[in-house]
């Protein structure tokens, strides 16, 4: 008896996915494979990787287009929450891992199979956010995951596939190991290991390098409604093409790029190289047109909140109650949160160079240092009397 009849396994394609497909035959008993590609819009033709999988082993080889729901269920909600991990990371892999859960759930509950598998090794944050995500949205499918275990070397790895006929890789592999979607590209390993190296150029696809960026900035109108980014430049947009259209905008003035040193959840410390022109543009944009449409209070409370918010994404509770919680204030924060951010764009930077709302909290009568200011002054004075008390009874006592 394997250790499952029927397993849906999460994949992309590549050698590991690939081998998994004979290693959870052979090794682990399992009757039947159907593989899931997932669509993030990544902008590969998936149509090979679909039959490969045929090639491998697989009795059923599924390709989901999820790039809708993805930007519009994960990604949108992100940017009303600012989510930035370590104040720097938006999160763009780790938005797309519950979403491959949810599918390869809906794919086990639909084929009638007992158990989901992915590739993921022990080292890294994903194995948690699909474990975890799994767990949450159906307890009693069993997870495999192969790689985690087997304990074969990359070359080891390449040997057993070809015996079972899966081609190892053509090109000389590439050092880095590379994850990518509509939202941005995640890139570690080999010289980028060593922190102190610079980042080669060719590791970017979605930026340029500052020498190819135009020598005139641009600038962008990013309209926002209840929270959401709806256009650019005044032209409605739905959120999959206001996205691609915005990437290409803010990626060819060399935008969004992100050299940092994270802390993963399992402890270890990793360099990553992240590029996400559109994304981050629209966090920036959106914490902006905040600033003038939330009050102080609402404003500086939900910054608790989305640190926490961001945490919980990024270490795989997307799908727990907490984080639920979290996002119905979120929500709730978001009502009037409407209008358009003006940016500029230039040689790798983006200046936020202008906001307006009907919403606004501005009010002119108030900020105003002309003659038709209505503050009144003199409530300033008790106000101060009261609120420096504490300070003053403090410093009375000290002094004697
Ligand atoms: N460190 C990021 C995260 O945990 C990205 C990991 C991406 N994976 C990769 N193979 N580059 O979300």
């Amino acid at each position: 008896m394997g250790r499952a009849k029927k397993a849906i396994l999460a994949y992309s394609g590549g050698v590991d996915t690939s081998v998994c497909i004979p290693y959870l035959k052979e090794e682990w008993g399992v009757e039947e494979i159907i593989t899931l590609a997932a669509d993030l819009g990544q902008g590969e033709e998936l149509g090979p990787i679909k039959q490969k999988a045929l090639d491998s082993g697989a009795s059923i080889s599924l390709v989901a287009d999820v790039t809708k729901e993805f930007i519009e269920d994960y990604a949108f909600p992100a940017i009303q929450a600012n989510a930035l991990y370590e104040n720097r990371y938006p999160l763009s892999t780790a938005l797309a891992r519950p979403l491959i859960a949810k599918k390869l759930v809906e794919a086990a509950e639909e084929y009638g199979a007992d158990a989901v598998a992915h590739g993921c090794t022990g080292k890294g944050n994903d194995q948690v956010r699909f474990d975890v995500a799994i767990a949450g949205l159906n307890p009693n499918i069993k997870v495999l995951t192969p790689a985690r275990e087997w304990g074969m070397s990359r070359e080891e790895t390449i040997a057993y596939g070809e015996k079972f006929g899966i081609p190892s890789p053509v090109k000389k592999s590439s050092p880095f190991s590379i994850d990518r979607n509509l939202l941005g590209r995640s890139v570690e390993a080999g010289p980028l290991e060593d922190p102190w190296n610079e980042p080669p150029e060719e590791i970017y696809a979605m930026t340029s390098a500052i020498a190819d960026t135009p020598d005139t900035p641009e600038y962008v109108e990013i309209g926002f409604e209840a929270g959401l980014p709806v256009s650019l430049d005044g032209t409605a947009l739905a959120p999959v093409e206001l996205v691609t259209q915005l990437n290409a905008i803010v990626g060819r003035h060399g935008y969004g790029r992100i050299d940092m040193v994270e802390n993963r959840l399992v402890g270890i410390k990793s360099r990553e190289i992240y590029e996400a022109p559109a994304l981050l543009a629209l966090i920036h944009a959106h914490r902006d047109i905040e600033s003038l449409t939330l009050t102080k209070d609402v404003s500086h409370y939900k910054r608790g909140i989305e640190e926490t918010y961001s945490q919980m994404v990024y270490n795989g509770l997307w799908f727990n109650p907490l984080k639920q919680a979290l996002d119905a204030f979120i929500k709730e924060t978001q009502t009037r949160v409407s209008g358009t951010v003006r940016v500029k764009l230039f040689k790798g930077t983006m200046t936020i160079v202008g906001r307006k709302s009907a919403n606004t909290l501005i009010t002119e009568e108030l900020s105003t240092y002309g003659a038709d200011d209505k503050f009144d002054h003199k409530a300033a004075e008790g106000f101060i009397y009261v609120w420096g008390l504490p300070t003053r009874v403090w410093s009375e006592k000290l002094r004697g």
